[in-house]
């Protein structure tokens, strides 16, 4: 069986974020205490993916790689791509067609911040889940923002719309989405909407029409958090900081991901310290050696 490969999509022209977004990418703006691609990029790393593409604009790929790099100091393989034009996140498989190279895949939105025990869960699940679509449904007060899902009384899934004005349901489809390796040519099948985009929901759809759709709901005790607004990156800052600082563990450390997973030696995680000496983040990182030694 052919490895599950990760793409985050990191496009688009943030224009609901002007003028914070004028300059700087959505994705590279801070969440709390991290740049938001790290949230999506360690739920691809817990999911236990290695091989992750990155899809920016052309304007933003020089700083994503500056940030990131190839990967090594997390243990993982970073390559990137270009989006000429944000024509639509059905596209990023389009896009990754090569790198995917007939392997399954994980896409995730780079705004998208996911966080629970849940998430952890679930990720196991789809993981495993080798054939055919799988995507997830979570209860919102505002699904017209969304991919929403149709269910019949049964809990069938009937259709995925993407904002649609009347909702059929209360059920959006985060973006967070497994597929298997025919993904790349049903993208190349589907036309672009009226808004000029291949759509996320078309594709689901190609899944959902020949069976082979499975959408699972998140409980009450998952965050996904949206950062498309000011509020949201408020919310999603407020949430992090909460969270951190009641529990002193941080979500979406890469580096404590990669050490736990043993994709990265002692001798690395000390080095990812050094490179942010007198941080906070720097003396987390030597927290957790600290931990792992007095385990050990
Ligand atoms: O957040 C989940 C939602 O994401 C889903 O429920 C929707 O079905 C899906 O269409 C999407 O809705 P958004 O309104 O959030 O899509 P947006 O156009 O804002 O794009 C989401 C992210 O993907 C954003 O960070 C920009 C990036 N993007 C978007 C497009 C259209 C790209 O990198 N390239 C693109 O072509």
């Amino acid at each position: 069986m052919k490895k599950r490969k990760g793409i985050i999509l990191a496009g688009g022209t943030g224009s609901r974020l002007f003028p914070i977004t004028r300059v700087v990418s959505k994705q590279l703006l801070p969440v709390y205490d991290k740049p938001m691609i790290y949230y999506p990029l360690s739920v691809l790393m817990l999911a236990g993916i290695r091989e992750i593409l990155i899809i920016t604009t052309p304007h933003d790929e020089k700083d994503f790689k500056t940030l990131l790099g190839d990967g090594t100091q997390w243990g993982i393989e970073i390559t990137y791509k270009v989006q000429a034009k944000p024509e639509g996140l059905a596209q990023a498989f389009i896009l990754a067609e090569e790198f995917l190279d007939g392997h399954p895949s994980c896409l995730i939105l780079g705004d998208n911040l996911f966080y629970g025990k849940q998430v952890m869960d679930a990720l196991e699940e789809a993981m495993s889940h080798n054939e055919g679509g799988y995507v997830f449904g979570y209860h919102t007060t505002e699904p017209e923002q969304y991919g929403v899902v149709e269910f019949d009384k049964n809990g069938k899934v009937l259709s995925i719309e993407e904002k649609p004005e009347n909702p059929k349901s209360r059920y959006a489809v985060p973006g967070l989405y497994f597929f298997d390796e025919r993904a790349p040519a049903f993208a190349k099948g589907l036309t672009p909407s009226k808004r000029g985009e291949l759509e996320i929901a078309d594709l689901i759809t190609c899944y959902l029409k020949e069976e082979s759709l499975k959408v699972a709901l998140f409980g009450r005790g998952t965050a996904w958090l949206d950062t498309g607004t000011p509020d949201g990156m408020a919310h999603a800052t407020q949430f992090v900081q909460v969270i951190q600082q009641r529990q002193g563990l941080k979500i979406a450390c890469p580096e404590e991901i990669a050490f736990e997973a043993e994709w990265i030696s002692r001798a690395d995680l000390e080095q990812s310290a050094d490179n942010y000496a007198k941080t906070e983040y720097g003396k987390y990182l030597l927290a957790i050696l600290a931990e792992a030694d007095a385990v050990v």
